[in-house]
């Protein structure tokens, strides 16, 4: 009878358990959920990617997220009933800001209703709050991927996966790991950033709760990480509200789940991995901060560096721009960069200004290399006529070697400039010494010393050179020291520049007044004759230290000084005219033949006058100076006194450097107020 009964409940239970399988098996499957299902409603920072990832929680602390099914889930038949199997599988990823610490987690959870409002975040991972944890009538059951070690709740590591019933303090935790197909343990790291996949199963017959974990794209593992028996009887209601919850601490972290099904009294669907949303390429967010905010800082920052660069660039073309042509290809050794020269002199700056002249400004500079010390004349010139002749003059003149010439280092060319370097003379030029009560004057050695360096230096160019080289502009400014007080000509070939062009009703004389032969300014033409004329001026010049035409202010006269000369000599008392700050120590036989033969290289007929040979050999005293008088000079008829009807000799001279003049008014006019 007892086993009759026995038999018959058998039956009946058998009967009723099928009938509840049969009738109360539910599963449903989410690959991915984008659009958002209509049954799932998200709470707190919860959002779903446009991917379809379902965000749990964003880059935000101190945070809970939640996303339950609003649909209830039958987990009893009665009230009273036992909870029936069930089975759930999910696949998760935890992508931290900082790739080494994460929280707090993410539980699958199962609740009495489709919201835990009062849930708070950090370690209680959004599921309980401090007085309701560990409260029997909460109805909560979890499986947490907890990634913070809480010791108030006995968690024994920061990365492990626990069953909770009620409480964080979980009936059973392990190590976030796997078991492979050999049975080997692996380790997983719940914040690795990868995708992993979960698997809870609960038997409603042996109350057995397994939780097994694998990486993405593994079979389920046939060995469990963990597993607790405890009948959910008492813990689930009948009709429950499943989803999941997470939490942020105080680390940024990004809670993913990708996809989830679930079957009540049947097995969980299988996810079909394939089509799950895609994770974002976790960039670390230094990193990818730096993509999306200093990207386009630094694009702007590079454009506005590269737009300066391009306007220095174009500033300092045009700064240093030069005038290059063809022709000077052969030239290109002499050449100087425009760039040096401007740094050499500090950008030709007041500071360097040596002097002007009447060719342009004389500015001092050192060489940045060699620190060789230099002397750049800029000479401004527009035309390109006869540019090229010049230069190669130039050349010519800069292969010369003389110890009595300035040496001209080379040139360069700009727009409108020409540029002339040449040694820098540490004494100046020679009229420093001479006019107004110089400070520091010449003693005769020196002058005399002087004198021939002049002369030799101008006879090397008339008849030692290669060629014949006419100087054009012979006068004590443009006579230099050297360091031990030898002359040195400096600016030959200069006036050559302007001197271009054959008609001579058209030429454009240049030279300085007071030392321009008459038949120069006549003809147009500059020869030997007319530098021996000019180097007669600059004789009389240094032997008197007074300039050659010296208009007196008061009197609106016009001293002329070889009239002067010429008149004390005439009355027998030439030593008069030596210049008062020489001293008295000289040799008056030596002053004497200076001043004549000063006298002799400024007569009027370019016959008259001395070659620079014979000057020289006079001075050095290897040739007697003729013995001539006065009387020789203005009688021999070639004085323009006689030509012009002018009884006085002083007049003659100066009237002759009048005469030359095309439009004497004009000459009077630039005499006078001191121009050339
Ligand atoms: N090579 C040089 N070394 C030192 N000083 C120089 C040099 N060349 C010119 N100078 C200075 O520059 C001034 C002007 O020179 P320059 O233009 O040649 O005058 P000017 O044209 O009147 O002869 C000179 O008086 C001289 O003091
Ligand atoms: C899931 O439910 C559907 C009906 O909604 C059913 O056809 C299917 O067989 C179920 N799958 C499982 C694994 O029970
Ligand atoms: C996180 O999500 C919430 C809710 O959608 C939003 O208000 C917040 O701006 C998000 N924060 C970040 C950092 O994305
Ligand atoms: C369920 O159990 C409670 C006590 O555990 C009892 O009071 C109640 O009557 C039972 N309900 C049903 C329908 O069995
Ligand atoms: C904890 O949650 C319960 C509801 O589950 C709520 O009644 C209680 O006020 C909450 N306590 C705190 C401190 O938030
Ligand atoms: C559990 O919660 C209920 C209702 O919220 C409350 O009455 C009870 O006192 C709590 N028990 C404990 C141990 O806190
Ligand atoms: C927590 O751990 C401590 C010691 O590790 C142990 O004594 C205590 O019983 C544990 N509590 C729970 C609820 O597991
Ligand atoms: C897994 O992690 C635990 C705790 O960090 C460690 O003790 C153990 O050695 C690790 N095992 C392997 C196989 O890496």
């Amino acid at each position: 009878m007892s086993l009759k009964l026995l038999t018959i409940f058998f039956f009946l239970n058998l009967l009723f358990q099928s009938q509840e399988t049969s009738s109360q098996s539910t599963n449903f499957t989410y690959n991915g959920f984008a659009p958002l299902p209509a049954d799932i409603s998200l709470q707190g920072i919860t959002t779903v990617t446009r991917n379809g990832l379902l965000l749990l929680t964003n880059f935000t602390v101190q945070k809970t997220g939640h996303a339950f099914l609003t649909k209830p889930i039958r987990f009893k038949d009665s009230p009273n009933g036992s909870a029936f199997s069930f089975s759930t599988t999910f696949v998760f990823a935890i992508h931290s800001q900082i790739p080494i610490l994460s929280g707090h987690g993410i539980a699958f959870t199962i609740a009495p209703q489709p919201s835990l409002p009062d849930a708070t975040a950090s370690q209680y991972i959004g599921l309980f709050n401090i007085s309701n944890n560990g409260n029997d009538t909460n109805h909560v059951f979890a499986v947490e991927l907890d990634t913070i070690r809480s010791t108030e709740f006995n968690d024994t590591d920061d990365n492990h996966v626990g069953i909770d019933i009620n409480s964080l303090k979980s009936e059973k935790a392990a190590h976030a790991g796997w078991w492979d197909e050999r049975g080997e343990f692996k380790n997983l790291s719940l914040i690795s950033r990868k995708p992993m996949q979960v698997w809870v199963d609960y038997d409603g017959l042996s109350h057995k709760i397994d939780v097994t974990m694998a990486p993405f794209n593994e079979n389920k593992p046939r060995k469990v990480l963990v597993s607790a028996v405890k009948d959910l009887s008492t813990v689930l209601l009948q009709d429950m509200y499943v989803g999941f919850s997470s939490a942020t601490g105080s680390v940024l972290s990004e809670h993913y789940i990708l996809g989830w099904s679930l079957g009540v009294n049947t097995n969980a669907p299988s996810l079909s991995l394939s089509r799950l949303p895609k994770l974002p390429r976790f960039v670390p967010r230094t990193i990818s901060d730096f993509f999306k905010i200093g990207m386009p800082l630094i694009s702007l920052f590079l454009i506005f560096c590269v737009i300066f660069l391009v306007c220095f660039i174009v500033r300092r073309r045009k700064k240093f721009a030069e005038e290059h042509e063809e022709w000077e290809k052969e030239f290109g050794k002499n050449r100087f960069r425009f760039k040096d020269l401007y740094y050499a002199t500090k950008g030709f700056k007041e500071k360097d200004l040596l002097g002007s002249g009447g060719f342009g400004s004389v500015y001092k500079g050192v060489m940045p290399g060699t620190k060789l010390e230099i002397a750049v004349k800029k000479v401004s010139h527009e035309s390109k006529q006869g540019m090229k002749q010049f230069v190669a003059e130039i050349v010519s003149i800069g292969r010369m070697s003389h110890r009595n010439l300035v040496p001209l280092l080379g040139y360069c060319r700009r727009k409108g400039e020409l540029l002339l370097v040449y040694d820098f003379m540490p004494n100046g030029s020679l009229d420093r010494y001479l006019y107004n009560k110089p400070e520091v004057t010449l003693n005769w050695k020196q002058r005399i010393n002087v004198i021939v360096g002049v002369a030799s230096g101008l006879f090397y160019l008339h008849e030692e050179w290669e060629q014949v080289v006419i100087h054009r502009d012979v006068k004590a400014s443009n006579v230099l020291l050297d360091g031990e007080l030898n002359g040195r000509l400096g600016d030959f070939g200069l006036a050559r520049l302007y001197d271009h062009g054959s008609d001579p009703q058209t030429t454009h004389v240049v030279g300085t007044l007071g030392y321009l032969a008459p038949e120069h300014t006549r003809t147009g033409r500059a020869t030997t004759a007319t530098d021996v004329f000019a180097f007669g001026a600059f004789l009389l010049e240094v032997g008197c230290g007074r300039r050659p035409i010296e208009v007196q202010h008061e009197t609106d006269e016009t001293f002329v000084l070889v009239d002067w000369v010429f008149g004390l000599w005439n009355k027998g008392n030439i030593l008069d005219a030596v210049d008062p700050n020489m001293g008295s120590e000289y040799d008056q036989k030596e002053v004497e033949m200076v001043l004549k033969l000063g006298l002799l290289c400024s007569h009027p007929d370019p016959r008259a006058r001395p070659s620079m040979r014979q000057v020289l050999q006079y001075l050095r005293g290897d040739a007697k100076l003729p013995d001539i008088s006065p009387l020789d000079l203005s009688g021999s008829g070639m004085m323009l006194g006689v030509q012009d009807g002018f009884s006085e000799l002083g007049m003659s001279y100066s009237s002759s450097v009048f005469k030359g003049f095309t439009g004497g008014s004009s000459i009077a006019d630039s005499l006078l107020s001191g121009g050339r």
